[in-house]
């Protein structure tokens, strides 16, 4: 089975711990989320988990078949329109061109990208647009991993709910599995299976949630429900003793 396991993991950049003793397994299948506060090293974990860091101390096992990632600016390229944008991967593993384009275009409808913006080039497509061509890109791959480093904070709540409910179309007919790093408690209750917390300085996980109801029966008042719930544990409230105002 196609899994994602981290052991023991610990990070430094210079003198400073960053992380300590990180263990967790992604299954197939499943969505988790590390939560914590910025500056605890979601973003090293990742980076770390998606082979784009070297691992110093423990390890890190994926036996994804393929995996692509969404960042949380979207990182297009300034001399490609949207399509090109978005084919470049599929070009780029020698799929034919006409094929890429042909993917490229449904998917880019598919997250709410209109014909009339396919030919524009990312200095002429507002931020929301952006983050939209960019889960395109990740997705059109077909990953059977994703790796999300906060791809919703720099959007409008409407935004967010639209690009979360296309996420969780594809996670509840068991297309895709994600590692998803936010400070967005919210966020993680609404799309994880399980929900790391990670404390900082140095970085460490000092709880696990589980959420059993189907992301695609999570309501609003699921979430705000356990969202409530989950403030009232100690360990949450000292991890986002800064973050909740
Ligand atoms: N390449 C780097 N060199 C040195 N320090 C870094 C580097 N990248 C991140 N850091 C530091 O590591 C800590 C964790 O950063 P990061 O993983 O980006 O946290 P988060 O994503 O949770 O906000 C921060 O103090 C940051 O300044
Ligand atoms: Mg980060």
């Amino acid at each position: 089975m196609e899994r994602l396991e981290v052991k023991k993991l610990n990070h430094h950049f210079g003198f400073t711990e960053i992380l300590k003793d990180i263990n967790f397994t992604l299954n197939k299948g499943e969505v988790l989320s590390i939560v914590g506060p910025s500056g605890g090293g979601k973003t090293t974990l990742l980076h770390l988990c998606a082979n784009l860091l070297d691992v110093e101390e423990g390890s890190v096992i994926n036996t994804f078949k393929s995996s692509s990632f969404a960042f949380q600016e979207p990182r297009l390229l300034p001399w490609k329109n949207t399509i090109d944008n978005i084919a470049l991967a599929l070009i780029a593993r020698g799929e034919k061109n006409s094929e890429a384009i042909k993917k490229s275009k449904e998917i880019a409808l598919r997250f709410g990208l209109k014909e009339e913006d396919f030919d524009k080039f990312p200095k002429d497509l507002s931020g929301g647009m952006k983050q939209r061509v960019s889960f395109a890109r990740a997705l059109v791959v077909k990953p059977s991993l994703l790796f999300l480093d906060e791809p919703f904070s720099a959007l409008d709540i409407g935004l967010k709910k639209e690009l979360q409910t296309i996420l969780i179309d594809m996670i509840s007919k068991k297309e895709i599995s994600i590692l998803f790093i936010t400070h967005d408690l919210m966020e993680a209750i609404r799309l994880s299976d399980e929900m790391l917390l990670l404390k900082s300085d140095p970085g460490y996980i000092v709880k696990k949630f589980r959420f059993d109801l189907a992301q695609n029966e999570r309501n609003d008042r699921y979430v705000y429900g356990k969202s409530a719930e989950i403030l009232q544990d100690e360990e949450i409230i000292s991890t986002f003793e800064l973050e909740l105002k």
